[in-house]
């Protein structure tokens, strides 16, 4: 059964004049991994805003269509219980962190659930276990680099074990060594655990291979979607799409004239392709 069914979607903000989402219809299984991309101002951030409610029951404004999540109507479910279910991280993880340590920071969410203490232990532990943030617990989150930072804001996302966690672009404020790791963190919580993941990244050189799925976006549509060998085929790159940098150089081999059927997404296609050629 689809955890996410969005149907003819439409939303424009108050005050503003053209709609940030049109005609979005989208359907995600349990355990998809998806990265969700697009120029900046395509409305990424408002697509994720309707996955946890806060579109259309926060933020005022035209809203169209149904979003259905984990059988949940959105338009009349409060967002307290959708946000245990589907867990969100952020571009800045200092905005959803405010303990005085790690270990209180994870705990709060399932204290919110009324959960018995040993309950609330054992989730704690695991979601340390989990991101890998054991030797942290005891630190202020403020003591910690970014990318600690993002990693024990996802551990305090799971400590809610919710079946859908969404990221909108955590690993801006990273460098490449920390994406690289937060990113196989978030892979591990997809092939180990199921859950369904939906991130919002630009660093597609990085994110391709875990992804089974590419949403582009553009001026409020989606405008594809597919695996990332489909997507990366096509001249999305003209949009302003930061495909992976091996993709764009045999695209732009292929302006040049060069015969390319299929554009190859990462480093060892593109070696394949060369042996090819070479023999
Ligand atoms: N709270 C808001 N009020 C009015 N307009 C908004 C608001 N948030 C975003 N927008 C507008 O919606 C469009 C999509 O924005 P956003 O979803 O933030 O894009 P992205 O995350 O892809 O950069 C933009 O034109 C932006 O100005
Ligand atoms: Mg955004």
């Amino acid at each position: 059964m689809a955890q996410i069914e969005i149907e003819n979607l439409h939303f424009t903000y108050a005050g503003t004049q053209s709609p940030s989402l049109q005609e979005i219809n989208l359907t995600i299984e349990k355990g998809d991994f998806i990265i969700l991309t697009g120029p900046s101002g395509c409305g990424k951030t408002t697509l994720c805003r309707c996955l946890n409610g806060l579109i259309p029951n926060f933020y005022n404004g035209d809203f169209e269509g149904t979003i259905e999540i984990l059988g949940m109507d959105t338009s009349n479910r409060p967002i307290s219980e959708l946000a245990r279910r589907v867990g969100f991280v952020f571009q800045n993880p200092e905005n959803q962190l405010f303990s005085l340590s790690v270990e209180r920071d994870i705990a709060f969410g399932p204290e919110n659930l009324g959960l018995q203490r040993e309950e609330i232990k054992k989730r704690v532990e695991w979601a340390l276990r989990v991101t890998g943030t054991e030797h942290l617990r005891d630190y202020a989150p403020y003591e910690l680099s970014g990318g600690q930072q993002q990693r024990v804001a996802i551990a305090s996302v799971l400590a809610m074990r919710p079946e859908i966690i969404v990221l909108d672009e955590p690993t801006s404020f990273l460098d490449p060594k920390a994406s690289n790791d937060l990113l196989m963190t978030i892979s591990k919580l997809n092939d180990k655990l199921g859950i369904t993941i939906i991130l919002v990244e630009h660093r597609l050189d990085l994110a391709s291979k875990y992804a089974k799925r590419v949403l582009i976006m553009n001026e409020g549509r989606i405008l594809l979607d597919g695996p990332p060998t489909k997507v990366y085929n096509e001249d999305v790159y003209l949009i302003g799409v930061g495909i992976p940098k091996v993709s764009l150089l045999f695209h732009l081999l292929r302006k040049d004239g060069i015969e390319i059927k299929k554009i190859p997404v990462d480093t060892s296609e593109a070696v394949q392709f060369l042996e090819r050629r070479m023999k």
